[in-house]
């Protein structure tokens, strides 16, 4: 039989990432290949992002593209998946009429079933319900030799941070059986996976409602200590609530364990951060950086913030600015509040104006940007240990990888390979990423 081909566009997080990976190995086993020419594509599938509004707005701009395709090729099927397909649903098929397809965040398993049906029946399928049990399925794994892969530990959130979209678009937080998780997290390993990155919507409350009773760091010990030994290990993301005095241990106990935490803060003031349902305060989330600190000084930080939620002064955007000072994060997201369906800041009267906000953002990014420089300026001249991802994509004949805490390395070597690590000597620094010449091989 003839191969399909699988045209596949991610958008947003690591999640999104890992659950298009799920979705092409469970259509490889249907005799589609990937493609990364949609000119060439069977299928097009689009794994979509809604935790802001500018995500949701470039699926849109980008599902406006393929209505050209689709009559080019009427036999080309055109398929929705992820956070907007869950938002949206059914009014996705009325409102495009080219595409086949709505598939929610719980739904990927069903992929196949759902295309060999419209393959049969010819009409326009939406699949939204919440189904859990399926989502405990395990990951079919990758079928190529990768040197990075994500593992899923959980699903959705039961946070409800009044910002946010993700508890009504991924659903209430639920989480994988550990024996699920070690039989993928082996099957990397075996395939020779050197980094392993867990991750969750709060990865810190992994467990709760499990039997036996585990811990996140309960799970990281347990992954940790899998046959053959694992090099590196990170988790995303954290809640600064949940992060126990156990975890912050664990940066020291266990070897694989990488010295980075992505903490998302979203704001330096206690007011607001009240108002985003955040549970905690300016005070207690200083109190957790110290206290990583102190188990793990070369720690690396990095965090979320949203300049201009609903009701946000210039004196609470004044103790953002403070905070970042304070702590002296590495590297920070940052994003202009959008109003989000169904959260309850939607509802909020006290809106900022668009360019009260541009202008924070800009102010924020200007500090940050100088902060990250300097921390990187301060690594110059130390020998960071690297894995070796590839070839540069923005720097021809070089090599890039990542240390330990997350940045990224750009060096020159022709003998090293994939997959390796190595030590790099930093020679040199920008905000974002750092230059260097490798020491051993
Ligand atoms: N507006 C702006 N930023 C948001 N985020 C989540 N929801 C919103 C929103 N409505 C940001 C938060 C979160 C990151 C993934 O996206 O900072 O940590
Ligand atoms: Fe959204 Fe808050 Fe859950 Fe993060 S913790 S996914 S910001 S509700």
């Amino acid at each position: 039989m003839k191969q399909r081909q699988l045209y596949v566009e991610t958008f947003g997080c690591q999640m999104n990432d890992y659950d298009s990976e799920i979705m092409v190995c469970l259509m490889e086993d249907k005799n589609y290949v990937q493609t990364q020419n949609i000119n060439q594509a069977d299928l097009i599938l689009l794994n979509t992002c809604s935790i802001r509004e500018k995500a949701e707005q470039k699926v849109y701009s980008y599902l406006g593209r393929l209505r050209g395709l689709k009559e080019k090729n009427p036999d080309l099927l055109i398929g929705i998946t992820g956070c907007v397909a869950q938002q949206q649903g059914k009014k996705l098929l009325n409102d495009l009429p080219y595409l086949d397809l709505v598939v929610g965040t719980h739904g990927i398993y069903r992929l196949p079933q759902l295309v060999e049906e419209i393959n049969k029946k010819g009409h326009q399928i939406c699949w939204t319900n919440f189904d859990y049990k399926l989502n405990n399925a395990t990951h079919p794994g990758p079928n190529q030799i990768i040197v990075k892969a994500n593992l899923a530990i959980m699903q959705g959130c039961d946070n409800f941070c009044t910002y946010c979209v993700v508890p009504y678009v991924r659903g209430r937080e639920i989480s994988r059986p550990v024996p699920d998780i070690l039989e993928e997290a082996g099957g990397l390993l075996a395939n020779g996976v050197k980094e392993i990155t867990l991750l969750g919507q709060n990865v810190n409350s992994y467990g709760r409602g499990l039997e036996p009773k585990i811990t996140f760091t309960g799970l990281i010990k347990k992954i940790a200590d899998l046959p053959p030994a694992l090099s590196r290990l990170r988790f995303v993301t954290s809640h600064p609530k949940d992060l126990s005095v156990e975890l912050i241990r664990a940066f020291d106990e266990v070897k694989p364990l990488c010295e980075h935490v992505h903490l998302p803060v979203q704001s330096g003031s206690t007011r607001i951060l009240k108002a985003m349902h955040r549970k905690y305060t300016r005070e207690e989330y200083l109190s957790k950086v110290a206290e990583l600190r102190d188990v793990c000084p070369d720690i690396a930080l990095t965090t979320d913030v949203i300049v201009g939620f609903p009701g946000e002064t210039q004196a609470d955007f004044d103790q953002t600015m403070d905070l970042l000072d304070r702590v002296n994060f590495d590297g920070i997201f940052s994003f202009k509040y959008s109003d989000r369906p169904m959260t309850q800041a939607m509802k909020l009267r006290n809106k900022i104006p668009e360019e009260v906000k541009s202008a924070r953002l800009t102010e924020l990014q200007a500090l940050q940007k100088n902060i990250s420089l300097k921390k990187n300026q301060a690594l110059v001249g130390q020998e960071l240990e690297v894995l070796v991802e590839g070839p540069s994509k923005r720097i021809a004949g070089q090599l890039t990888g990542r240390t330990r805490t997350n940045k990224i390395v750009n060096f020159a070597c022709e003998t090293v390979s994939r997959g390796s690590l190595v030590n790099v000597l930093i020679e040199a620094a920008s905000a974002n990423t750092l230059r260097g010449t490798v020491r051993h091989e």
